[in-house]
């Protein structure tokens, strides 16, 4: 806990995100990955083997663009720095871990930027709460990319400014605008130049009590219209005696978008 509070007073952040609660949130994900590491381990390597795949055969290996790179443990990070001429990492935080190892690679570039496009005006709006209209949710890094790589972010997308407009009671069809963001970012990917790969969870499992066949399953996106190439399931927050929470999963499915 105490980690968590020096974390929150030192990594760099903007105004906005630190509002919104971006940075909170970076810290407590960075914080599971610690904990529960042997259970993350799976997920970790699917993620960076469905990657690494999706850098097979690519026709050339200049530029690679991962958004959502926050927080760097489901990134092949040194098997994409060998590959690629740059590797660029987008986020709207950037944890201490992933800034402390990224500064031996000067490869390696980190952007900070909005995917939502929604953020900084819902922070700073002018005292009228209608919800913003979108902005490009794709940083120009992206459009000259050899690859581009969405990675367990689809669903976070909405989250943080729907919750923030339902707190401070904007006006408008909030549910209705977070489906239109996590759109935007579907659309987006399959309308850049080059390919691109969609990492994301689909679908939220939760246990009853000591079983392990049976579960709740949730959606945790608005649409997406297809089945995943590949998917596999995430303990998120395994079985814990000590948290005495039910056990909670997530499965995540992989998309590519080829051209
Ligand atoms: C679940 S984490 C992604 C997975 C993370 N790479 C990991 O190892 O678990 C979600 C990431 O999306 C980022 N994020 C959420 N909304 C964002 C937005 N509007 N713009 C940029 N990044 C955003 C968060 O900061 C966070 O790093």
């Amino acid at each position: 806990m105490i980690q968590e509070v020096i974390a929150y007073m030192t990594t760099p952040a903007s105004a906005w995100a630190r509002d919104l609660g971006f940075l909170a949130e970076s810290i407590s994900i960075d914080a599971r990955w610690n904990r529960y590491s042997d259970a993350y381990r799976p997920h970790q390597r699917n993620c960076h083997e469905a990657i690494l795949n999706a850098t097979e055969n690519l026709p050339q290996r200049q530029r690679i663009v991962l958004l959502g790179a926050g927080i760097i443990y489901d990134v092949p990070l040194a098997d994409l720095i060998e590959r690629f001429a740059e590797v660029i990492l987008v986020d709207c935080i950037f944890s201490k871990t992933t800034r402390k190892l990224v500064r031996e690679f000067p490869s390696v570039k980190l952007v900070e930027f909005d995917l939502s496009g929604v953020c900084e005006h819902l922070a700073t709006h002018d005292g009228k709460k209608n919800l913003p209209e979108l902005k490009s949710g794709f940083p120009d890094v992206a459009l000259e990319a050899d690859l581009v790589v969405s990675l367990n972010i689809l669903s976070q997308l909405p989250l943080m400014p729907e919750k923030f407009a339902r707190k401070r009671k904007w006006d408008g069809n909030i549910a209705k605008w977070g489906e239109q963001i996590e759109c935007a970012h579907i659309i987006g990917l399959q309308e850049l130049p080059g390919p691109s790969l969609l990492i994301t969870d689909f679908a939220h499992l939760t246990y009853p009590e000591r079983s392990h066949n049976s579960y709740v399953e949730e959606s945790t996106l608005y649409s997406i219209t297809s089945d995943p190439e590949t998917e596999w399931i995430w303990d998120y927050r395994p079985e814990s005696v000590e948290s005495g929470k039910a056990r909670c999963a997530l499965k995540v499915g992989v998309w590519m978008f080829r051209k």
